[in-house]
């Protein structure tokens, strides 16, 4: 059976998504959106790209949730995204009444689907999407850390004039200013980074990538990023529908891991099948643990402000 993937929000993020999953034939795609013409046309156009790509992904553009009924996945991308000088938080109130109607429909037409969140202030949306879905955890994760995991790699590789494919890195915490990023667990060939550069460039690094978003808004000014947060998502569909069992960080609902409870943050899991199939609960030291608590405090205020 063909796998279907449907995508909420035909903006940049989400359309970029559509196109990276129907380019890679991962699955059969739905765009959907409330605006009217622009997932059709948005479509109709990347279907017509498929003959020249050689694959064989359709791709429908709709305003109507029916025809996104029984979706394996659904990636929602929906809501505003900021502007230069606002941070994500500002986008909290608005998102909030755009996720709590998007989540109604996707659940009565997909109540099996696994669902991946997009939209910003991402771990707070996650958090909405789960509580008001009534889905178990392991199907409601936000797309967060893959991207900010990727800017610090970008950066590390570019630092160190090596492959991408050499480096791998650990992004913790909400997807905000408090992120955590974690050099220790970062690695070129499989040598941590601590290593390799001194540690006022490596300061230098992980604040551009605290700040990789507002870096992007601040040259875009009408948008944020969505290349690289679209191409986040997608590996995320990919280690789903093909159950590779990767680790990656995302955002995930904690009970009790990390001894933080009741809370969307990132860490690290495993992605299959079924969704979030483990959460894997790595050493921190002290300081780092204090970040990661620091970062979970941010998002309960803003979960406390939505009341979800
Ligand atoms: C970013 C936005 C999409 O980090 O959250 O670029």
């Amino acid at each position: 059976m063909r796998n279907k993937v449907s995508v909420v929000g035909s903006g940049n993020v989400g359309a970029t998504a559509a196109h990276w999953i129907a380019s890679k034939e991962l699955a059969d795609v739905v765009l959907i959106d409330i605006l009217e013409g622009i997932p059709q046309g948005k479509g109709l156009d990347l279907l017509q790209a498929m003959p020249i790509e050689k694959r064989d992904s359709h791709i429908t553009g709709t305003n109507d949730y029916k025809d996104t009924a029984n979706s394996d996945i659904v990636v929602i991308t929906a809501g505003i995204p900021r502007k230069p000088g606002m941070s994500r938080d500002d986008l909290l109130n608005t998102n909030y009444n755009i996720m709590k109607s998007v989540v109604t429909e996707v659940v009565k037409y997909s109540p099996n689907c696994i669902l991946i969140i997009v939209s910003n202030p991402l771990d707070a949306m996650a958090q909405t999407a789960y509580k008001l879905s009534g889905f178990p955890r392991n199907r409601v994760i936000g797309m967060a850390g893959v991207l900010d995991s990727a800017r610090f790699r970008t950066f590390i590789a570019d630092e160190l004039q090596v492959s991408v494919e050499n480096v791998t890195a650990f992004v913790l915490g909400g997807h905000g200013d408090t992120m955590v990023p974690l050099p220790r667990y970062s690695t070129v060939a499989g040598i941590p980074i601590t290593e390799l550069i001194e540690p006022s460039r490596l300061a230098a690094i992980v604040q551009r990538t605290r700040d990789g978003g507002a870096e992007i808004v601040k040259y875009l000014k009408t948008g944020s990023a969505f290349y690289a947060p679209s191409a986040a998502a997608t590996e995320m569909v990919e280690a789903i529908l093909k159950d590779k069992k990767k680790i990656l960080p995302c955002a995930a609902y904690l009970d009790g891991e990390y001894g933080i409870k009741g809370l969307y943050v990132g860490v690290p899991v495993k992605l299959g099948s079924k969704g979030i199939e483990q959460i894997i609960q790595i050493k921190l030291t002290a300081d780092e643990q204090a970040a990661l608590n620091k970062s979970a405090e941010a998002v309960k205020e803003l979960v406390g402000v939505i009341g979800v």
